[in-house]
C-alpha cells in the first residue's frame, strides 16, 4: 500500500513540474509565473482542486508518442475566490508552448461544462503558442469546441480571460467572446496575424508589443478591459472583479459587509459643478463619493475616456456605473464611448447588476469621421442596450443633458426607474448659444439682441424644472444628499420584476 501511495505522489510531483525545471526557469526569467503559480495566486489558499492532472495527448505524428507529459499543457479545476466557487484553466507554456491539442481542449471544455451546470464563473489564463502544430485539424476542432462553449456560456456565467503570454491566430477568439479580458504589460500579446505576416502582406514593420500588447488593446483597439504591471497584480485584480460579480445569471450579485453610512451627506458635492457651464470637473470624484468606502473598479479605464464604466457598491451591493466624463471631449458621446458603454450595460443587464447612470452630456460628437465611422449605428447600440435592460436603473443628471444624448443616457422614456437631477441640470434640445443661432438667424448681426435671446433661452431651458414639470425627472435633489437618495432608490428596487416580450433574440445594431 505504501508503494502505491508513493507511486501517486511521485506521479503528481512529475506532473507538477510540467515541461521541466529548465523551462520553468526560462518562464521566470521572462518575468512570468508558471501556470500553477498563477492558479495558486488567483484562488483562496489551498482551495484548488485539480481535474485531469494525468491526461495526456493521443497524437502519434512527428514522434509525439514518445513525449506525453501529464496534463498536456493546461491545468484545470475549481476553487474559491473569497469563498465563492470559480472554475479555472491555466495554460502551461512549459509544455509544448502551452499549445492547444485535442486533449488540452477536452480539459478546458470539461470545466466549462461544469461551470455552466453548476453556475459559477470561468476564468481562463492564456499563455499559449496556439494550435498544436503536430495535431493539425484535431487541434482546430478543439478550439471550435471551446468557442462553442464560450458562446453558450455567454450571459449564463461570467467569463474572464487573463492573457499572460502569447495568444495569436484564431486562438484570440475564445478570449474575445468572454466578458472581460485582462492583459499583462510587456509580457502578453494578442493578434490574429503576427508581425511577420503583417510585414509580408502589408509591408508594415511593427513589433509584437506594438501590434497586440496590453497598451494597444486597452488604449487603441478596446479588445482588452485592463492592463496590469505583472502577473501578480493582474491576478489580484481578477479577484477584486469577481467580488463584484454574481456567480451566474440567476443569482444576485454578492452583498459585502459595508462600513460607510448609506445616508452619508457630502457637502463638497454642492460645489462640484463649476460656475462656468463650460468648465470641466472630474466625474470620477462624484463616483467615488457616492460608492461605499470610495471603492470603484473601473472597466476600460484607458479607452474612450469621455465615458466612465465600472462597479461600485451601495449598501454592500454591486452597482454598475456609466458616467459621462466632462474632462474628456466635454463628455460627449461618440462611436467609441457608445460601444464601450453599450457592452457594459448589456453585461450588467445579463447578470442582474443594477445600473446607475450619471449624466453630463452635451450631445453626440459631430464630424465626418464620426458619420463615416457609423456613429448612427454605434450610438444606437447604447440606446438599445439601455432600452432593453430590465435591471433597476437610476439616473442622475448633474449638468447637461442635451438632444438625443439626453434620451440615450437612461432617460425616463427608456424605462428609467428613478430619474433624478441636480438643480444645476440643463435639459434641452441643445445649448443656449446653438439654439438661438438657429431660431434667430436673421438677428445674428445684432450682438446685443442675440445675447438677450440667449439669456432668455437659458432662463427658460437651462434648468431641470421643465422636465420635472412633465414627470421626466422624478425629483430635483440636493447634490450633497445624492448618496442617500440613490442608495434608497436602489434599495426600493430590489424586488423589481420586468420582462421583455418573448423573442428568439433581438437584433441589436452591430
Ligand atoms: C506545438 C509549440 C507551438 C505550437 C510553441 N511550441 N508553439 N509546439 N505547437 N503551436 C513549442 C516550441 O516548439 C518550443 O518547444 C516551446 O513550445 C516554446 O516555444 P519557443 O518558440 O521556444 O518560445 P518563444 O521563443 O517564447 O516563442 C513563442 C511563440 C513561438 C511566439 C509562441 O513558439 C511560435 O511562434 N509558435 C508558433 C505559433 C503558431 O504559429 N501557432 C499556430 C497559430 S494558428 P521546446 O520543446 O523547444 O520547448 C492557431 C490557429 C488557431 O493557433 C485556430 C483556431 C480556430
Amino acid at each position: 500500500m505504501k508503494d502505491i501511495l508513493q507511486e501517486l505522489e511521485s506521479r503528481r510531483e512529475k506532473a507538477r513540474l510540467g515541461g521541466g525545471q529548465r523551462r520553468i526557469d526560462s518562464q521566470h526569467k521572462k518575468g512570468k509565473l508558471t501556470a500553477r503559480e498563477r492558479v495558486e495566486l488567483l484562488l483562496d489558499e489551498d482551495s484548488f482542486e485539480e481535474f485531469d492532472m494525468f491526461k495526456a495527448h493521443r497524437c502519434t505524428e512527428f514522434g509525439m508518442e514518445a513525449d506525453r507529459p501529464a496534463g498536456d499543457g493546461v491545468i484545470t479545476g475549481w476553487g474559491t475566490i473569497n469563498g465563492r466557487l470559480v472554475y479555472v484553466f491555466s495554460q502551461d507554456f512549459t509544455v509544448f508552448g502551452g499549445s492547444l491539442s485535442e486533449t488540452h481542449a477536452e480539459k478546458i471544455c470539461k470545466i466549462m461544462d461544469m461551470a455552466m451546470q453548476n453556475g459559477a464563473p470561468v476564468i481562463g489564463i492564456n499563455d499559449s503558442g496556439g494550435a498544436r502544430i503536430q495535431e493539425g485539424v484535431a487541434s482546430l476542432a478543439g478550439y471550435a469546441e471551446v468557442f462553442q462553449r464560450n458562446i453558450m456560456a455567454s450571459g449564463v456565467v461570467p467569463q474572464i480571460s487573463v492573457i499572460m503570454g502569447p495568444c495569436a491566430g484564431g486562438a484570440v477568439y475564445s478570449p474575445a467572446m468572454t466578458d472581460f479580458i485582462f492583459m499583462v504589460k510587456d509580457s502578453s500579446y494578442m493578434f490574429v496575424t503576427g508581425p511577420d505576416v503583417v510585414k509580408t502582406v502589408t509591408n508594415e514593420v511593427v513589433t509584437a508589443e506594438e501590434l497586440g500588447g496590453a497598451s494597444t488593446h486597452t488604449k487603441k483597439s478596446s479588445v482588452a478591459d485592463g492592463a496590469f504591471e505583472n502577473d501578480v497584480e493582474a491576478l489580484s485584480e481578477v479577484r477584486r472583479l469577481v467580488d463584484f460579480l454574481p456567480l451566474n445569471n440567476r443569482e444576485k450579485p454578492p452583498v459585502r459587509p459595508f462600513f460607510d453610512d448609506p445616508a452619508r451627506v457630502d457637502d463638497s458635492l454642492d460645489t462640484l459643478i463649476p460656475d462656468n457651464p463650460n468648465s470641466p470637473y472630474d466625474m470620477k470624484e462624484l463616483i467615488t463619493k457616492l460608492g461605499d468606502e470610495g471603492d470603484f473598479f473601473e472597466i476600460q479605464e484607458d479607452y474612450a475616456k469621455n465615458i466612465i464604466t465600472g462597479y461600485i457598491r451601495l449598501e454592500g451591493q454591486t452597482v454598475g456605473v456609466v458616467a459621462n466624463q466632462p474632462m474628456v471631449l466635454a463628455g460627449c458621446l461618440d462611436i467609441d464611448s457608445s460601444r464601450k458603454a453599450a457592452r457594459f450595460v448589456r453585461f450588467c443587464d445579463a447578470f442582474e447588476i443594477p445600473i446607475l447612470t450619471l449624466v453630463d452630456v452635451p450631445g453626440f460628437l459631430p464630424g465626418t469621421s464620426q458619420e463615416y465611422g457609423g456613429v448612427i449605428k454605434h450610438g444606437a447600440k447604447l440606446l438599445f442596450a439601455y432600452g432593453e435592460a430590465t435591471v433597476p436603473k437610476v439616473t442622475l443628471i448633474t449638468r447637461k443633458a442635451y438632444g438625443g444624448a439626453y434620451d440615450v443616457m437612461a432617460s425616463k422614456h427608456l424605462r428609467g426607474d428613478f430619474n433624478y437631477a441636480w438643480p444645476t441640470a440643463e435639459i434641452a434640445v441643445m445649448g443656449a448659444k446653438g439654439a438661438t443661432e438657429i431660431l434667430y438667424r436673421s438677428e445674428l448681426d445684432d450682438a446685443e439682441k442675440i445675447a438677450q435671446r440667449t439669456q432668455d433661452y437659458e432662463d427658460r431651458f437651462a434648468n431641470p424644472f421643465v422636465a420635472a414639470e412633465r414627470g421626466f425627472i422624478d425629483e430635483v435633489i440636493q447634490p450633497r444628499s445624492s448618496r442617500r437618495r440613490i442608495s434608497r432608490a436602489f434599495a426600493s428596487l430590489r424586488g423589481k420584476k420586468l420582462q421583455n416580450p418573448w423573442k428568439k433574440h433581438d437584433n441589436i445594431p452591430l
